[in-house]
């Protein structure tokens, strides 16, 4: 195989192969299960019409179903999760089969949750096709879906058996869809690795011309980001919660626009700028670091500021943080470039502050 596999400490440890081929996934698999095991393929419309064929191409030893979900965020709930049930009954599914979650992290989160709870849970291995899923949501067996009360708040903590990554899926990725990826990519690189942020500033031209040699090495880098959080702290007691950088302040940016009109993406590129205004204030970082972080973004071509927001409003949002604990906000800081703190002491006046600096 090509690439690089990195494994995942966990209670289930699983490994996550980068820069692999989807024509492969097939060989790897009959290493670990044996010939004729039923695989169903839950993808979308898009990736499905995209990769379906690559993927089967190697799967010929195996008995393939495929399920194909409607496009969108909307497809995350538990309707979507009894239809699918229904539908692996019809192709005889049973506790032995095996799903392949083929998409972005939609994909993941959704198939992955059935398999967490088909027959009390059947194996599934996640293949992400977007920047996003590569280098965030595939990894850390983290699976969910949404609720009118709202997102994610049904899951579980669920390890697939591998994540299989093929990096050149993303050729064909629109760029708003790269930039989601891309913000969680500068995250990686804000909170955990100083030497990876030089890295993406000197080769920021390539980047934005989706040069897809840059982009196996930037999507290897800030994958082994995760990694390396997850395997420390699975399940987000305490390292793990790093990850949440720029996310709080983003979280209710992305709830005050009813989650139209701003992308994850750019939420957690203004709230990373909020974020590291009032790590200023504390002294944590320099001008010059705050200044570093939104050059960087803009020239990605990520927000660092909105219009016409009203911060009072943006600060009781956060208060309906999932992360907060016991009333009080709990806040991801850097401490300087490529290291972070949680911070369970922030006070409402300097978050207010924090979001007038970012408000124009
Ligand atoms: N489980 C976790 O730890 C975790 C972490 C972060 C985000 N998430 C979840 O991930 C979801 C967002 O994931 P996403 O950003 O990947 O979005 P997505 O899954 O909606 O995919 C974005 C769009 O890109 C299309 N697409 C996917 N791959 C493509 C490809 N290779 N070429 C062309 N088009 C392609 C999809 O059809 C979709 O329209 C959210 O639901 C979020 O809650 C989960």
């Amino acid at each position: 195989m090509q690439g690089q596999r990195i494994d995942v400490v966990s209670e289930k440890p699983y490994p996550v192969f980068l820069g692999a081929k989807l024509e492969e996934l097939g060989e790897y698999l009959r290493t670990r299960l044996v010939e004729g095991t039923h695989l169903i393929i839950i993808t979308n419309p898009t990736v499905g019409e995209l990769y379906l064929d690559s993927l089967q191409k190697g799967l010929k030893d195996f008995r393939v179903s495929t399920i194909i979900v409607p496009q969108g965020e909307e497809e995350k709930s538990l309707d979507r999760i009894s239809e699918l049930t229904s539908e692996a009954i019809k192709l005889g599914a049973d506790r032995k089969s095996v799903v392949l979650a083929l998409g972005g992290g939609v994909i993941g989160d959704l198939a992955g949750l059935f398999a967490s709870l088909f027959m009390r849970g059947i194996p599934y291995v996640q293949i992400p096709t977007t920047l996003l899923a590569m280098v965030d949501s595939s990894i850390g067996g983290k699976v969910a879906v949404n609720h009118p009360a709202g997102k994610n708040l049904i899951g579980d903590f669920y390890p697939p058996l591998a994540v299989w990554s093929d990096f050149s899926t993303l050729e064909t990725l629109p760029w708003e869809e790269m930039l989601n990826g891309l913000a969680e990519t500068v995250k990686h690189a804000l909170i955990a690795d100083e030497s990876f942020l030089s890295f993406i500033e000197e080769n920021q031209e390539r980047v934005c011309q989706r040069d897809m040699d840059l982009y196996k090495e930037l999507t290897a880098r800030s994958s082994a980001v995760k990694v390396k959080l997850v395997s420390e702290d699975e399940k987000e007691q305490g390292k793990r919660m790093l990850l949440n950088y720029g996310h709080s302040f983003g979280h209710a940016l992305e709830a005050e626009a009813s989650y139209k009109g701003i992308t994850h993406g750019q939420g957690v590129s203004i709230g990373m700028v909020a974020a590291s205004y009032l790590a200023l204030e504390r002294g944590m970082l320099t001008i010059a670091d705050v200044a570093r972080t939104i050059k960087l973004l803009k020239v990605l071509g990520l927000p660092v500021e909105i219009a016409q927001k009203e911060p009072q409003k943006l600060l009781e949002l956060m208060g309906a943080d999932k992360k907060n604990h016991q009333g009080q906000k709990v806040l991801v800081l850097l401490k300087g470039l490529g290291q972070a703190i949680v911070v369970r002491d922030a006070q409402d006046e300097e978050i207010y502050r924090a979001w007038k600096k970012v408000i124009v």
